[in-house]
This record gives C-alpha cells, sequence and structure tokens, in this order.
C-alpha cells in the first residue's frame, strides 16, 4: 500500500487521495448489498476486487456486474464462508497465489440467524452469530497481515453497525458481536500500526436483503422518523469504506464512523422534542412524535 506521510498528504490532489489503483481490495459478503456496493466503489476508485461470499450463483451474478465497471482483469470471485478458519486460510492463500498482494480488507460479511429476546436465544445460532460477525474478522486479518500487510501495510474496514449504541428488542446477540468488531477496530489498529490503519463503519438501516423484515412494510414511518428523511442505500456506506480505504484518510485509525441518516441523533423516548411532543414507541418499534 502506497504511504502517505505529512508531506505527501500536503501535496495531494483530491484524484490522488482517492486513486486505488494497483491496489487489490477483498471484500467479503461481496456477492449483494454494502459489500457489492462497496467492491464497486473500490473498482471505480482503480482497485483489483476480491469479491467473497458462499454462493457461487450469486457470486458470479455480481462478479458479472463489476466487469461491466472494472473489466474483467480486475474483478476475481472466491467462494468461501468467512466465518471458517479452513476457508478462510484456503481463500487468502489463492487470492495470494492469483494476485499476489492484499491491501485492502473488508470485514462486511455478517449474519443475523436469531430475531427474538436473549432469554430464549439457542447456543447454535449464537455460535454462528459470533463465528461469523466476530471471530472471521479476527480470522481475516490475522492472515491478511501474514501474507501480506505485515511486510507492504495495508488498511482494514469493518463493517459494524449502530446496534452496539443502542438496545433494540430483537438484536441482542447480533449488537454484541458488533460491539465486540467495534472494539476488535480499536485493538487491532493499536497494534498493527503504523503500517496498518484499522477502521469501522456502523451503518444504520439501509435497504437490503438482511434487514428486509426490518423495513418491510413500514418504510415511510422508519424513514419519517429519521432527520434525513430516507432510508441508507447500500451506496451510502460504501461511500465510507471508499474514504477509509483511500489516503483521504491517512491520518485515521481505531475509529467507528456511524452513517445512519441522523437514527442516532433522534431523542431517546420519552424525551419532550419539538412543539412539546413527545417521543414514544408505535408497534413496530419505530420511534414516533405524539402529542
Ligand atoms: N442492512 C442494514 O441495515 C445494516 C445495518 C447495519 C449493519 N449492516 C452490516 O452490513 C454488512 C452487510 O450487510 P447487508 O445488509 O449488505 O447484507 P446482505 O445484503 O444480506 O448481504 C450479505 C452478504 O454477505 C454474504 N454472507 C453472509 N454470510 C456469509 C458467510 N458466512 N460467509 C461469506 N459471506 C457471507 C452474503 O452472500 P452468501 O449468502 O452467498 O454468502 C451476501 O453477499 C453486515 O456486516 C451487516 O451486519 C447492515
Amino acid at each position: 500500500m502506497r504511504k502517505f506521510n505529512s508531506d505527501d498528504i500536503a501535496a495531494s490532489t483530491l484524484p490522488e487521495l482517492f486513486d486505488l489503483s494497483g491496489h487489490v481490495a477483498l471484500v467479503t459478503g461481496a456477492s449483494r448489498g454494502i459489500g457489492l456496493a462497496s467492491a464497486a466503489l473500490l473498482a471505480e476508485a482503480g482497485a483489483r476486487v476480491v469479491l467473497v461470499a458462499r454462493d457461487e450463483g450469486r457470486l458470479a451474478l455480481a462478479a458479472e456486474k463489476l466487469t461491466a465497471i472494472a473489466g474483467a482483469d480486475r474483478v476475481h470471485k472466491y467462494s468461501c464462508n468467512a466465518g471458517s478458519a479452513d476457508q478462510v486460510d484456503d481463500t487468502i492463500g489463492r487470492v495470494m497465489a492469483d494476485l499476489g498482494r492484499i491491501d485492502i480488507l473488508v470485514n462486511n460479511a455478517a449474519t443475523n440467524p436469531y430475531y427474538g429476546p436473549m432469554s430464549g436465544l439457542d447456543m447454535p445460532r449464537a455460535e454462528k452469530t459470533a463465528q461469523v460477525n466476530m471471530l472471521g474478522p479476527i480470522l481475516w486479518i490475522q492472515q491478511a497481515w501474514s501474507a501480506w500487510m505485515r511486510e507492504h501495510g495495508g488498511v482494514v474496514i469493518n463493517v459494524a453497525s449502530i446496534g452496539p449504541f443502542i438496545v433494540e428488542q430483537g438484536a441482542g446477540m447480533y449488537a454484541a458481536t458488533k460491539a465486540a468488531l467495534i472494539h476488535l477496530t480499536r485493538q487491532f489498529a493499536a497494534e498493527l500500526g503504523p503500517g496498518v490503519r484499522v477502521n469501522a463503519v456502523a451503518p444504520g438501516l439501509v435497504k437490503t436483503e438482511l434487514s428486509r423484515t426490518l423495513w418491510e412494510d413500514r418504510e415511510d414511518s422508519i424513514a419519517s422518523a429519521l432527520p434525513l428523511g430516507r432510508l441508507g442505500a447500500a451506496r451510502d456506506i460504501a461511500a465510507s469504506v471508499l474514504f477509509l480505504s483511500s489516503a483521504a484518510s491517512a491520518w485515521m485509525t481505531g475509529h467507528t464512523m456511524v452513517i445512519d441518516g441522523g437514527a442516532l441523533a433522534t431523542p431517546p423516548i420519552g424525551v419532550i422534542g419539538p412543539g412539546g411532543a413527545a417521543v414514544s414507541r408505535a408497534p413496530g418499534g419505530v420511534r414516533q412524535w405524539t402529542r
């Protein structure tokens, strides 16, 4: 990864700050949603992109879309369970053999197999959530570090969530793994600098498959409760992933960027809002103003 010292940054032009040509970016969970949008933007910035997901058919479709943007020689795909140590090891080995470097790692793959109270959480689903959302990113960082980044530097972006900053009924285990990911971001940043920068993004509600049950049928009411009046699009998050991958963020490590349409800027339940309206919770869990 090209190093930007203070003099380089002072002299850099806008295109230079965001130019990723010559770099390889590996994105887990890249066959749709935020991962695919991030891979697309990194490819638009000049990177060769490595798409990782489990389903080969969906991966092929994603690669086809990106090939139209970047050309076939800059798009590569690998079927892999991002939470399996053996598969991560094997995939990193194949990527290094095929492409020879990994400059940017986006830990985006995640799962939420259980939606309900913590009192009813079963251990198989708890373990799966931890394996993919928390242990997987550790494995990818360790492997990318020893295969390339320790010697040549690099950038890691972990895709967390605003879940750890609130208490949402039903998603406790998922949020706990994302809270761990935010801490791991700081921990790895402290351990892997100065060669490797490690940051995270924390999206609010983005219209993807993963979150479909949360927004389908009540998109308008959720949107109207947000200061920015709409749900997120995958490319909203991808733009932050691009920023954190690029020299534009060269003096930033260990942090979590919140991109949530203002969700965390809404008043908590029970607080009096504009015109004396109180904030309460509608049946679907959406905050709303009531008089
Ligand atoms: N959407 C939101 O509102 C929201 C909010 C906050 C945070 N996030 C975070 O954003 C990230 C992306 O979510 P998304 O909403 O874009 O999800 P999505 O549209 O459901 O896409 C998930 C991607 O991850 C892949 N994937 C899932 N499990 C995997 C595994 N074990 N190994 C490898 N790949 C796996 C899926 O492909 P396969 O199934 O084929 O593997 C797919 O490509 C996640 O970390 C999520 O927690 C999303």
